[in-house]
């Protein structure tokens, strides 16, 4: 074959969406950014990884290292708080590489001090946008968007890059990033209003304004300095107003008060076309639905989000059990689990169960009644010589401070997920309790040693019928089971290449358990199968139009977002292919 007929072979080969960006690209010149960052009042900045200051090197030039710039990223490589203040950062370190291309700058994470992680080994860009822009208010999203679509360049978003799919992290991406404003004044971007009103309505709510940098550390001190309760997630530096809440929003309250797309109000945002925009449940209500379960990063950029609060201080019984297993005992208190979870998701609890312990919290319960509940399992623990604590907390924030803070996913680790909501039938009946018990034994017990129950479910909550899009599998589901993959650095020489890490650990057992529910998209595994099943169930094609009326020429895109053209999107290049 002669080089112009490969040539043809390769375009031909491309998607028409790729054959249409490449023709549409016309690379932007340096003086295009310098108009740029003139245009945004010099906030645009460039980019590199986040321990690229350990590195004698940089996309392939020699470079200093900045001994004491590393230092600060040694000792803070697992420190979420400090990540979320770093734009190269993100929690789960693999979306800091272009994994397809095996570019990378990351540390060794089983000891960041490690010299041979830098020595010889190169730092290059990765899948960190080169450029981003500090996004104070809608003017700038609606430069950057009509940047790209003159240029080309692909538009990231970023907030806390928490997302376990890497969808806030883009190669070659002008990225916003909507964190920057909580530097500058987080309380400016906290309101509280005891009779809100959205737009175009006429019923007021206690409600939180959140700005879209402002992350959950923030939102609950603030909330419990108003005297209210807000219902967030179990991390301290996730986003309350990005992905969090655009793609469901658990919530260890959420058995009772609903998911994050259950209490929003009201969205603010600039759409794909530019335009500035309230969504509610008046005005522009199709979006206001699609961003309630669509997810973040496709329909545009959120600035701010209303949520409904909780009036006081909310008192909540806490059940704190934990025991040592062994193999076989491990194994009896998940049956124990599975034997008395839809009665605790009747009664109001909500948490986290491992095979070795439970933390739960429940709003509606007395101490008395709380203890009685919990009858079982305590029972179960102190045989086993286990420890067990049910007390009476005064307020979702001292439960934050006592047992949020210290039971937070680890950071700075490569991490793979996987996720399955498993419906009440399942609990009902002994066979149904059996098969997931029989699914979970049948695991290695490295699988079993990363398996997290949570009772995240709405289960009580009533709510109003297709007033969200996330799975409808959600709203008669008990629990969202999960498995956290961390990968070990065993040897680091042997196993730094990203193109040989175990990619696919698809529980196709935890698929089995419950074939015809669904997946919670935020937590999900990267290559779920059917995914638009699986994380919107009969709304995806609802969503899809949707999508395509906001955003016609496709200018937001992200891995598995609504309205994602498959694996030959360039902007997905960096991802592994599936073989
Ligand atoms: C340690 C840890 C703990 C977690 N705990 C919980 C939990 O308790 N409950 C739960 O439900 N989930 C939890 N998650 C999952 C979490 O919901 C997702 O990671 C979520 O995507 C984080 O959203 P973010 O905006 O903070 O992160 P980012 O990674 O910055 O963004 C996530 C996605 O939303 C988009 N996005 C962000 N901001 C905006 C915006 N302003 N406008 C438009 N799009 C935007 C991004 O483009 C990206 O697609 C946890 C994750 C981690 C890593
Ligand atoms: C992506 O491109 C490859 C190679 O050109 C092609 O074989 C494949 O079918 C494409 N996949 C999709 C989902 O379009
Ligand atoms: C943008 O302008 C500011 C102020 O002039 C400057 O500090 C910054 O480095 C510029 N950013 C880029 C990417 O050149
Ligand atoms: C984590 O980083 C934050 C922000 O830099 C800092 O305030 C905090 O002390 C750090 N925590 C630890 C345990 O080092
Ligand atoms: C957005 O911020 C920039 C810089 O501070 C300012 O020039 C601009 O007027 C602001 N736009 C709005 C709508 O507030
Ligand atoms: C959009 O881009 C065009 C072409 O560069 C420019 O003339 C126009 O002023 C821009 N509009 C906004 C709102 O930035
Ligand atoms: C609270 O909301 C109401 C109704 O939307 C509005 O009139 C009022 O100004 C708001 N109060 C504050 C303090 O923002
Ligand atoms: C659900 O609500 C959305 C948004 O209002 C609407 O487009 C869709 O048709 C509704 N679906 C059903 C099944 O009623
Ligand atoms: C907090 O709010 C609750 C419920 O509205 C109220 O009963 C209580 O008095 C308030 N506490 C303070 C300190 O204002
Ligand atoms: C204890 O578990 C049994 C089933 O094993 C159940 O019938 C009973 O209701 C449970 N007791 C309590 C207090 O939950
Ligand atoms: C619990 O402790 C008692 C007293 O030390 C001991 O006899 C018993 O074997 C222990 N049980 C388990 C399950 O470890
Ligand atoms: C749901 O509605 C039922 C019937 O109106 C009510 O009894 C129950 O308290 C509600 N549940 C919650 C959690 O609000």
């Amino acid at each position: 074959m002669t080089p112009t007929t490969n040539l043809f072979v390769s375009l031909f080969s491309l998607s028409l969406l790729q054959v249409i960006q490449t023709l549409q690209s016309t690379t932007p010149t340096t003086l295009d950014w310098t108009a740029l960052n003139k245009t945004l009042g010099g906030r645009l900045y460039t980019a590199r990884p986040f321990a690229s200051p350990c590195f004698p090197d940089f996309d392939g030039l020699s470079v200093p290292r900045i001994e004491a710039n590393c230092e600060v990223i040694e000792d803070n490589y697992f420190n979420a708080t400090f990540r979320s203040t770093q734009f190269g950062s993100f929690m789960t370190t693999q979306w800091e590489s272009c994994m397809s291309t095996d570019s990378q700058c990351t540390l060794d994470s089983s000891d960041p001090s490690d010299f041979l992680a830098w020595t010889d080994l190169p730092c290059d860009q990765g899948s960190v946008a080169p450029y981003y822009i500090d996004v104070q208010n809608y003017t700038d999203v609606q430069i950057a968007l009509n940047f790209s679509s003159n240029t080309g360049v692909p538009l990231s978003i970023k907030n806390s890059g928490h997302d376990y799919f890497g969808r806030s992290s883009m190669v070659g991406s002008l990225a916003l990033w909507v964190m920057i404003l909580r530097h500058i004044n987080v309380y400016s971007q906290l309101s509280f209003n005891a009779s809100f009103v959205p737009d175009g309505g006429s019923e007021s709510y206690p409600a939180m304004t959140i700005g879209a940098g402002v992350p959950w550390a923030d939102a609950y001190a603030f909330a419990d300095s108003n005297n209210v309760t807000i219902v967030g997630g179990y991390a301290e530096t996730v986003g309350a107003s990005g992905g969090w809440v655009m793609g469901g929003g658990h919530s260890v309250l959420s058995p009772v008060l609903g998911l994050g797309i259950d209490r929003v109000l009201e969205f603010k945002l600039v759409t794909p076309d530019g335009e500035y925009r309230t969504a509610n449940a008046y005005t522009n209500p199709d979006l206001f639905w699609a961003l309630r379960g669509g997810g973040g990063g496709t329909f545009g950029v959120v600035l701010e989000s209303t949520s409904v609060v909780e009036p006081g201080a909310m008192t909540l019984q806490v059940a704190s059990l934990s025991f040592d297993p062994t193999s076989e005992t491990g194994i009896q208190f998940i049956q124990l689990l599975t034997e008395n979870s839809l009665q605790w998701a009747q009664q109001g609890w909500g948490g986290h169960f491992t095979i070795n312990g439970l933390i739960l919290v429940n709003p509606l319960l007395t101490l008395e009644e709380a203890q009685s509940s919990m009858q079982n399992a305590t029972e179960f623990i102190q045989s086993q010589n286990g420890t067990v604590t049910i007390e009476t907390l005064p307020s979702w924030y001292e439960f934050y401070v006592k047992y949020v803070i210290s039971y937070q996913s680890t950071v700075g680790l490569e991490a793979t997920l996987a996720s399955r909501l498993i419906p009440s039938s399942l609990f009902e009946t002994e066979d149904g309790r059996n098969t997931f018990v029989q699914a979970i034994a049948d695991m290695p017990a490295a699988a079993q040693d990363i398996l997290t129950i949570t009772a995240v479910a709405p289960f009580l909550f009533n709510a109003t019928a297709n007033s969200t899009s996330a799975t409808p599998a959600w709203r008669d589901s008990v629990w969202h089971v999960s498995f956290l993959f961390y990968r070990e650095f065993l040897s680091l020489r042997k196993t730094k290449s990203l193109l040989s890490r175990p990619q696919i650990i698809i529980p196709k057992p935890l698929i089995s358990i419950a074939p015809d529910s669904g997946a919670y998209m935020n937590e999900a595994n990267v290559y779920e199968p059917n995914y638009e099943q699986a994380f919107w169930g009969e709304n995806y094609p609802q969503l899809l139009a949707i999508k395509e009326k906001y955003d016609p020429s496709g200018l937001l895109g992200c891995w598995r977002c609504v309205g994602w053209t498959g694996v030959n999107d360039t902007r997905s290049q960096c991802y592994l292919p599936l073989n």
